[in-house]
């Protein structure tokens, strides 16, 4: 793989702005009695005015959450004094950026500066030829300095046109020294920081899914919610994104029929709490950009 076209290396860089963009806001809007679904609507109406579209579904995670939690269909849960993840997905032309940063209304404001300095020594770690385990060394130095630890089976992924998880892993600890970055990869990077051990099992519900096997279905109603489904471009969505509550029972079935895949919320194991700080980067052949840049400022 070669460096970045400039023309794909724009379309990353306007999602990555836009990304910045939106998630300013939205932040301003998490507080006490709100509700998660008008921060996530708000958000990601934001992203359908400024860019293409949403790589994936705004995650909001309270407290042991750390992914894959976004709200469902008339959701009235509402803010709390928690630790409260935000994670944003915005493309540009198929090209992503995926950025999180964390809000803390729990007290506990070392955790989200654990996450940020982590990411921050990563990102300073970061370029062509260097292993992914060195990164994810850095990382976990840093969160270990603060007396926590790093969600250890998380990762950073890259992402690639229209796929929001794709290989290389970068790991939140100092394993897999074999993997180098290179030039032409989109990677997301994103240290997850606890007060427990550091592993996050799946939970019972699923409210994010994709689409991974198209094929023909016979009931009328899954047919209409796949033919919407597909509109989504392959790419993760949400269950109240579907037109109805019926087509959300149609997703169900879609689900148990292996055409479309749900992501389980992901908990921190002990139930304790987890911040998160994310940035993508572009690898060239002669340093990295960050390609969500001013997101911390
Ligand atoms: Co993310």
């Amino acid at each position: 793989m070669g460096d970045f076209d400039e023309a794909v290396a724009e379309n990353y860089r306007e999602a990555g702005e836009i990304l910045t963009t939106v998630m300013a806001e939205t932040r301003e809007l998490i507080e006490p009695g709100v509700t998660h679904l008008e921060v996530a609507e708000y958000a990601e109406e934001r992203v359908h005015e400024l860019g293409d579209g949403l790589a994936f579904p705004v995650n909001i995670s309270v407290d042991a959450e750390a992914s894959h939690a976004t709200p469902e269909r008339d959701d009235e849960t509402t803010f709390d004094d928690e630790m409260v993840c935000l994670d944003i997905g915005v493309h540009v032309d198929g090209y992503i950026a995926d950025a999180a940063t964390t809000v803390d209304l729990s007290g506990t404001p070392e955790l989200v500066e654990a996450a940020e300095e982590a990411l921050a020594a990563a990102i300073d770690a970061a370029g062509p030829g260097v292993p992914v385990g060195e990164i994810g060394a850095e990382i976990e130095d840093v969160i270990e300095a603060y007396g926590y630890t790093p969600v250890y089976n998380l990762s950073g992924h890259g992402v690639q046109r229209y796929d929001a998880h794709t290989s290389p892993n970068v790991p939140n600890r100092g394993v897999d020294r074999s993997v180098e970055l290179q030039p032409g990869q989109a990677v997301a990077i994103e240290p997850f920081v606890t007060d427990g051990r550091g592993k996050v099992g799946e939970g019972a519900s699923e409210e994010i899914f994709e689409l991974v096997e198209d094929r023909s279905v016979r009931n009328r109603s899954a047919r209409q919610a796949l033919e919407q489904i597909r509109g989504f471009d392959g790419l993760p969505f949400a269950a109240r994104a579907l037109d109805s509550s019926r087509g959300e029972m149609a997703l169900r079935r879609l689900t148990q029929q292996g055409i479309v895949k749900g992501y389980p919320v992901l908990t921190e194991q002990q139930g304790r709490l987890v911040s998160q700080a994310e940035h993508t980067i572009l690898v060239r052949e002669d340093g990295i950009e960050v390609t969500t840049d001013g997101l911390f400022d």
